[in-house]
């Protein structure tokens, strides 16, 4: 392994902290940052926006070649288009979390956007902190370091309405938890702890404590070779 290039693979479940970590940990290490679950809802709200139906996986299949899909690097300015269109907003829409597990679990759709993951992460000098839900374990198995982020779902859920204004609890938990069993019970690399992936539950930690802890274990698998 060489010092120059770092890559740092971050998984797990919604309301773990797992964006707000991976951006500051790539900000705090001059690396690149790549947001998985962003590019999963962009190909959602193509798919939306297109009529395409998402509980019909053969139409989502032929249609997840279509659109051009290209991410933004910068940790401190994440963004995502479609087809030349920014969509770094309208992917956060309840309509397009509710239907992104769905669009996700399609073999040809994964296939696609695994291949965009690698040729990000190939490209990126300094190295990169990829987040997601299957990088430690399909996307980069051989990054140098995976981070497998967890907390309560209560803690989780409390994160999201926080972050949602207004929004119930309860409610937040429920679709949380929802979606988190779709996406870890789909047959095609579901979301699941790497082997040799790092685990580190945030319940009772604050997001300093977190990126403190990650940065920390990033420096010391840089000078360990
Ligand atoms: O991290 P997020 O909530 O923005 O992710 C949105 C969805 O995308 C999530 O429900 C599952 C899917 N996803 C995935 O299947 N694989 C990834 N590497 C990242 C996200």
């Amino acid at each position: 392994d060489t010092v120059e290039s770092v890559i740092v693979a971050i998984d797990g479940p919604s309301g773990t902290g797992k964006s707000s970590t991976s951006r500051a940990v790539a900000a705090a290490l001059g690396l690149s940052y790549l947001d998985t679950g962003a590019q999963y809802r962009a190909i959602t709200w193509w798919m939306i926006s297109n009529g395409v139906d998402v509980q019909d996986p053969a139409a989502i299949a032929t249609a997840a070649a279509k659109p051009a899909i290209v991410s933004g690097t910068d940790p401190a300015n994440p963004t995502i288009t479609v087809d030349g269109v920014d969509v770094t907003g309208p992917i956060r829409t309840p309509e397009v979390t509710s239907k992104v597990s769905a669009v996700s679990a399609v073999p040809e759709v994964r296939a696609r956007i695994t291949e965009l993951q690698r040729s990000i992460a190939s490209s990126a000098a300094t190295g990169i902190v990829v987040e997601g839900r299957d990088i430690g374990t399909t996307v980069l198995p051989d990054a140098d370091l995976k981070i497998f982020l967890t907390a309560s779902p209560e803690a989780r859920a409390a994160r999201r309405s926080g972050e949602l204004k207004g929004t119930d609890v309860a409610a937040t938990k429920e679709a949380l938890v929802k979606r988190d069993a779709a996406d870890s019970s789909r047959k095609t690399s579901p979301l699941a702890k790497a082997d040799d992936a790092v685990e580190v539950d945030t319940t009772d930690l604050t997001l300093e404590q977190v990126i403190e802890c990650v940065v920390t274990l990033v420096e010391e698998r840089r000078c360990a070779t």
